[in-house]
């Protein structure tokens, strides 16, 4: 199996190979592709990514991305935006629960929850049909009928495993492209026979914050879906503990949900598990469902120990962490 890996930069630089060393450790069989995009790249080219990095990534089974800085340039387009929509990366998946542990973290949700966020990932706000005069800037969200039947299958498919529910987030009262979601989401809940409820995307917030152990798979548009997706680490405890998949028909893309922390970059003491779980994501893409469940119960092993990185109020390093993992690993196999 090929990966394509975009270590991009900042703190990617760092959690990418604790990724990847844990693949190695899990014996996963697999042919590292580098892929060099993002700011570095830029600086030095022009270009942040060119169409040879996409072929590349095209050839390869699977994509594990760090995360990439955003150059300060109004006629920059985003790679990981041009990325999900150039491979029809449809589908953000991002699960959210608390990670069996008794963490001390700010802010602690008094019940359990295991939440995934389904956000449709190519349309939306994020479009990119954008039109600035010095008067006026406009940014036109398209919500499209194949957008939405696909994204609420997605979602229904996942019910389907869990709960056999899913909770419909819009803003229809405001929205006529959002009354156009929902409508169409609740035909394929019907049509799949599953469950749902709605919630206006701001009531949902509020509810989030103080009931989340009331969702299982809530769908909705992109921008929203980003929202939210950082709400939900928050009650998890840090962004640092947060894997995602971007799934279309024909590719894959696993990532952290956070950016590039250019903050804590270089020294070495980023959280590597937001990573690790993505690469965990992406074995069960895969269908290396031991090698996944291997990969988790690795990372509750090390919170359990009390290792922590700063996010969590700790001191180990990105190093600890792995070694830890990897240790855990090689010591039950
Ligand atoms: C995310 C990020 C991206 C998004 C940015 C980096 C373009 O915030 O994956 O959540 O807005 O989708
Ligand atoms: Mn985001």
């Amino acid at each position: 199996m090929k990966i394509a890996v975009i270590e991009g930069d900042g703190i990617g630089k760092e959690v990418i190979p604790a990724a990847v060393d844990v693949l190695n450790a899990v014996n996963l069989d697999f042919e590292p592709v580098p892929v060099e995009v993002g700011y570095g790249k830029w600086e030095r080219t022009g270009l942040a990514m060119d169409d040879a990095d996409l072929e590349l990534m095209r050839s390869c089974d699977c994509i594990l991305f760090g995360a990439i800085t955003t150059p300060n340039d109004p006629n920059y387009q985003s790679v990981l935006l041009r990325i999900r929509q150039e491979l029809d990366l449809y589908a953000n998946i991002r699960p959210f629960r608390p990670l069996g542990i008794t963490m001390d973290i700010p802010y602690k949700p008094a019940k359990p929850f295991d939440i995934i966020i389904v956000r449709e990932n190519t349309e939306g706000l994020y479009a990119g049909i954008e039109d600035v005069n010095q008067n006026k800037a406009c940014s036109t969200r398209v919500v499209t009928r194949k957008g939405c039947l696909r994204i609420a299958k997605t979602a229904c498919k996942l019910a389907k495993g869990r709960g056999n529910s899913i909770t419909i987030v819009h803003k229809a009262n405001v929205l006529k492209s959002c009354g156009f979601f929902r409508e169409l989401c609740i035909e394929v809940a019907n049509e799949n026979g599953v469950r749902y409820n709605e919630m206006l995307v701001d009531a949902m917030a509020y509810s989030l914050v103080l009931k989340p152990e009331r969702y299982d798979v809530i769908v909705t548009t992109n921008l929203f879906g980003d929202i939210l997706s950082d709400l939900c680490a928050a009650l998890v405890g840090s962004l640092g503990l947060c894997p995602s998949a971007n799934i279309g028909d024909k590719y894959a893309l696993f990532e952290p949900v956070h950016g590039s922390a250019p903050d804590i970059a270089g020294k070495g003491i980023a959280n590597p598990l937001a990573a690790i779980l993505s690469a965990k994501m992406m074995l069960e893409w895969v269908g290396e469902f031991e090698k996944a469940g291997l990969v988790q119960s690795a990372v509750d092993n090390v919170l359990q120990k009390g290792l922590r990185t700063v996010d969590l109020g700790g001191s180990a390093s990105t190093n600890d962490m792995v070694k830890a993992i990897v240790e855990y690993i090689r010591s039950v196999q």
